[in-house]
């Protein structure tokens, strides 16, 4: 990494870091990383689909606020936690395909309020930004590995109101930076994956790993030959980090995710295999799960040249590591369960 030293921004041991969606998936590992790199670090979350469990308890670095990033009634409290904070990362936000499709409206909106209140705080306060947009920016998918100058292409389909809200917060951050000086970083993750992700939220890979734990069918869409590339949720994190300290990705979009190509129909049966189960493979429509209106992607594989040139940055654990760890997590959940 020395050659790319010049160029990056070091978190201290003193650095107060802010994360909203820190008690989710993603935010909690990242809230892990920064304990491990001796940060402070505040997490807002309001538990809509986060866990206090995913958090250590009792860490006298750690400072949890509980509520709900966009609520009017908070505003001053985010507004405050943000002037408090050394740097912001916004990764809460309404998750999943599915509930896009099935509530346009709260997950649109869910968005917007809270992409707007975070940035109108880093307005104010003059804050350091990354933000957690998404590569459902990218729309239906391509059949080769997508980059960040490919467009950015929705329609009015219920699918794509996410994707359209991540991609409206990416115009406001990007204008914090380039009208106002503000140093912000916007990041399109493809699919993450691994312990901690929750499989009521429909996510291909834990609701697989779910189903083959429960010996019931694992549901693959269509004819299964989709391709995604799952990148572990620690690498996620580590991306994240390098990101935010590199100096010359400010107010650019940059794809964070998994370098394995893997067909759907495959991974259901990687994760059968891994689970040593019996539980069935079943194909199924998309249409007839989500509708006619339902937006189908095919490929979307991302092409992380850029994370990896300006930074060095490359995922130290491949698909089956993410599908072990993700089946060791749900296992020991059922235990404490
Ligand atoms: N997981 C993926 O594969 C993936 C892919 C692309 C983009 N992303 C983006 O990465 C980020 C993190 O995703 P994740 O998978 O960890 O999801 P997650 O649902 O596990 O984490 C999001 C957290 O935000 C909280 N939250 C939601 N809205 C909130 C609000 N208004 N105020 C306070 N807390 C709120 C939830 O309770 C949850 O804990 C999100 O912005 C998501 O859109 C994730």
């Amino acid at each position: 990494m020395d050659n790319h030293s010049s160029d990056m921004v070091e978190f201290g041991p003193r650095t107060h870091v802010l994360v909203t969606g820190g008690a989710g998936f993603v935010g909690s590992a990242l809230a892990d990383l920064l304990l491990a790199r001796n940060c402070r670090v505040t997490v807002i979350d309001d538990l809509s689909n986060g866990s206090l469990r995913n958090l250590p308890d009792g860490d006298p670095r750690l400072t949890i606020r509980t509520f709900r990033v966009g609520d009017p009634a908070y505003d001053a409290a985010v507004r405050e936690e943000v002037g408090l904070a050394d740097a912001v990362f916004h990764l809460a936000s309404p998750i999943g395909v599915q509930r896009a499709h099935k509530e346009r409206f709260a997950v649109t909106s869910g968005i917007l309020e809270s992409g707007c209140s975070i940035v109108e705080a880093c307005r104010l306060h003059r804050r350091p930004l990354l933000y957690t947009s998404s590569s459902e920016v990218y729309g239906s998918g391509r059949d080769r590995p997508i980059t960040e100058s490919d467009p950015v292409v929705t329609d009015l389909r219920p699918r794509w109101g996410y994707a359209a809200a991540k991609a409206a917060v990416e115009h406001l951050v990007a204008g914090l930076f380039f009208d106002l000086g503000i140093p912000t970083w916007i990041v399109r993750p493809f699919n993450m994956a691994g312990p901690r992700q929750r499989s009521a939220t429909g996510l291909v890979l834990p609701a697989f790993v779910n189903a083959a734990l429960r010996g019931e069918p694992l549901v693959v869409h269509d004819d299964g030959e989709q391709r995604r590339a799952f990148l572990h949720v620690a690498d996620a994190a580590e991306g994240l980090l390098l990101v935010m300290q590199c100096r010359s990705l400010r107010g650019r979009p940059v794809n964070l995710g998994g370098s394995e190509a893997v067909q759907i129909g495959n991974l259901a049966k990687m994760v059968v295999e891994a689970t040593q189960t019996n539980a069935p493979i079943v194909m199924k429509p998309s249409s007839a799960v989500y509708g006619e209106k339902f937006a189908v992607t095919y490929d979307r594989v991302p092409d992380t040249s850029l994370l990896t040139t300006m930074t060095g940055w490359r995922p130290l654990r491949g698909t089956m590591q993410t599908i072990l760890d993700c089946i060791e997590h749900m296992r020991a959940e059922r235990v404490i369960a």
